[in-house]
């Protein structure tokens, strides 16, 4: 099993640091042939290297089975020219190993639900994933560009109709293995883009009579979301929506800092991050939530390596620290435990739950 960890920068390297123990005990404790290595990517990669994604990464990447990312960005890039900016980078590893389904799970944890903007009853035991399209759409579309004098701009949302059925398929499957309902948003009272997903998602779903397929607009599904959110089970949705969408399902559940991602191409390969970003503000201070990062490793071994038994045993492992009362400081103010102690007592947990 050979894992590429790529910290990036902000606190990036503070919750990769606590996922490798998390690697490290799983290795020991499943007996399993773990290979870990380091890359540059991101705005470290572009103060090294003059670009975000560089030519050495990328080798490291074609010799792993999934990489684990921390975050990218910084203040300091945000008036970088295009090539030199972390997102970039982040944007041509997902193009380039075709990373076109990105699932998030939006999991509440009974102990942050007091920290959500939400009221309590709406989002106890919430439990929802996040399909979102990720190598398409208004992202990659081109045209796209300046004209001459910067007075004007323009960008080209597109979709095929075999990008849509295949991350349709994705959804549908994974609708059946859970509660059979899926809802599919779009702007199709607007956009010729969203009528062809649409009409495409309909026609995947003639493959699923056992699933129940609703359709949403975006504004109303963001509404919903803040209003009803249990209503949803599985929501599969196109690139931009489903990135703006994901951001705000995250906060229901009261911290960002405990939601992982995977992004996944058709062999199986992944790229595993948490769903927050570099938080430059408190970086290098060992405040920061490990948990969405460990969750990530965890879906690592779900997704890559067909482990559910070592995903379901990693999460049942943050839930118990959890329920003792175990708490970085963007779930409890007063009383809080560092990143490092965090990672250490998930991974005394694992141990004894094993
Ligand atoms: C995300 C991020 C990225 C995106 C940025 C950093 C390019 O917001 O993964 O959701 O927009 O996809
Ligand atoms: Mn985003």
């Amino acid at each position: 099993m050979k894992i590429l960890i790529l910290p990036g920068d902000g606190v990036g390297k503070e919750v990769t640091s606590e996922a490798e123990k998390v690697l490290n005990i799983i290795s020991k404790l499943y007996k399993l042939d773990i290979r870990v290595d380091f890359g540059f990517f991101g705005g470290e990669a572009v103060d090294i290297y003059d670009t975000p994604f560089p030519d050495e990464t990328k080798q490291k990447i074609k010799n792993s089975d999934a990489v684990l990312l921390g975050a990218v960005g910084g203040p300091q890039y945000d008036n970088a020219s295009k090539e030199k900016k972390p997102e970039t980078g982040l944007l041509e590893l997902r193009k380039s190993l075709n990373l076109f389904l990105n699932v998030r799970p939006i999991i509440s944890f009974r102990e942050s639900i007091d920290y959500s903007s939400v009221k309590k009853e709406l989002i106890e035991d919430l439990d929802i994933v996040i399909i979102r399209e990720l190598v398409s759409g208004i992202y990659f579309g081109e045209p796209r560009g300046f004209n001459s004098d910067f007075t004007e701009a323009h960008n080209t949302m597109r979709y095929n109709q075999k990008e849509i059925s295949r991350i349709a398929d994705y959804a549908l499957n994974l609708s059946r293995e859970r509660s059979k309902k899926l809802c599919s948003v779009d702007k199709a009272n607007v956009l010729e883009v969203s009528q062809l997903w649409r009409t495409t998602v309909e026609e995947s779903a003639v493959n699923f009579k056992d699933v129940a397929l609703s359709h949403m607009y975006v504004d109303n599904a963001a509404m919903q979301l803040v209003q009803n959110p249990k209503q949803f089970d599985v929501i599969v949705t196109e690139n931009l929506f489903g990135d703006i969408l994901s951001d705000l399902a995250s906060v229901l559940t009261g911290s960002i800092g405990l939601l992982p991602s995977a992004s996944l191409n058709n062999d199986g390969f992944g790229v595993y991050e948490p769903i927050h970003g570099s938080a430059p503000d408190i970086a290098g201070k060992n405040i920061v939530n490990p948990i969405a990062t460990i969750l990530s490793v965890a879906m690592l071994f779900q997704h890559t390596f067909k482990r559910a038994d070592i995903y379901h045993h990693i999460l049942e492992s943050v839930k118990f620290v959890l329920k003792e009362g175990k708490y970085t400081k963007d779930l409890s103010e007063v009383k809080f435990i560092s990143t490092s102690e965090m990672g250490d007592c998930i991974i005394q947990k694992i141990e004894e739950l094993k």
